[in-house]
């Protein structure tokens, strides 16, 4: 998507008004804690729909390269100003871009990250960008009917690629939000050489 594009986006306008209301709180997703306990691979990690996230700042404070995407260019200056302040910005690769177009080529990540947010394509480039052994770490709201952004409780995990095992699937019921949070991990396949770029 070009430059002219994406300032144009809708997603991108949106969510800029969002962010221009309110402080930003930096605290780390749940879901981080629940893949750092699991472990993951060494590599870099990928942050897809980011907006300005402490899970991003989190990993950077253990020494772990981020790439950090969003549509949303003051989500990711007002990140990389907090990585900044933090002395993080080293390990903060900051990218505009819409995130269901977002080609990350041949670099693969020890964990793929994704939270409160859905997309079915992004969700499909997500599992495939994920090393061998790696994770896949996804929470997207949930609904019983069909909406837009929304999938329903155990279509997350349905949808992996076969090569994927479920490591936690669960309905998170925050005040009226229902949202579905998944982890998974790649399973190690001596038969698949890996000969993507690892850094
Ligand atoms: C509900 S917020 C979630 C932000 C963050 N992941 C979190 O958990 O707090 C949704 C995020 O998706 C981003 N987003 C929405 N549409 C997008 C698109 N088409 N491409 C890239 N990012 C998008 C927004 O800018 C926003 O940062």
């Amino acid at each position: 998507m070009k430059g002219h594009e994406l300032r144009a986006h809708p997603d991108r306008i949106r969510w800029n008004e969002r962010y221009a209301a309110d402080q930003p709180c930096f605290t780390p997703h749940p879901l981080l804690a629940e893949a750092l306990s699991a472990g993951f691979p060494a590599g870099p990690v990928l942050e897809l729909a980011c907006g300005r996230s402490g899970s991003a700042l989190a990993l950077a404070a253990r020494r772990r390269t981020v790439v950090a995407v969003d549509v949303s260019d003051l989500a990711l200056t007002q990140l990389a100003g907090e990585a900044d302040r933090r002395g993080l910005r080293g390990y903060l690769e900051c990218v505009e871009a819409d995130v269901p177009s977002y080609d990350p080529g041949r670099r693969r990540f020890g964990l793929v990250l994704a939270t409160l947010y859905w997309d079915p394509a992004a969700f499909r480039a997500g599992c495939e960008a994920v090393l061998p052994g790696g994770l896949i770490g996804w929470e997207a709201l949930a609904a019983d009917e069909p909406r837009q952004w929304r999938v329903s409780h155990g279509e997350l995990g349905a949808g992996l690629p076969a090569d994927f095992e479920v490591l936690t699937e669960a309905l998170v019921i925050s005040g009226r939000r229902r949202s579905t949070r998944l982890l998974a991990r790649r399973r190690h396949d001596p038969s698949r050489t890996n000969s993507a770029s690892n850094g």
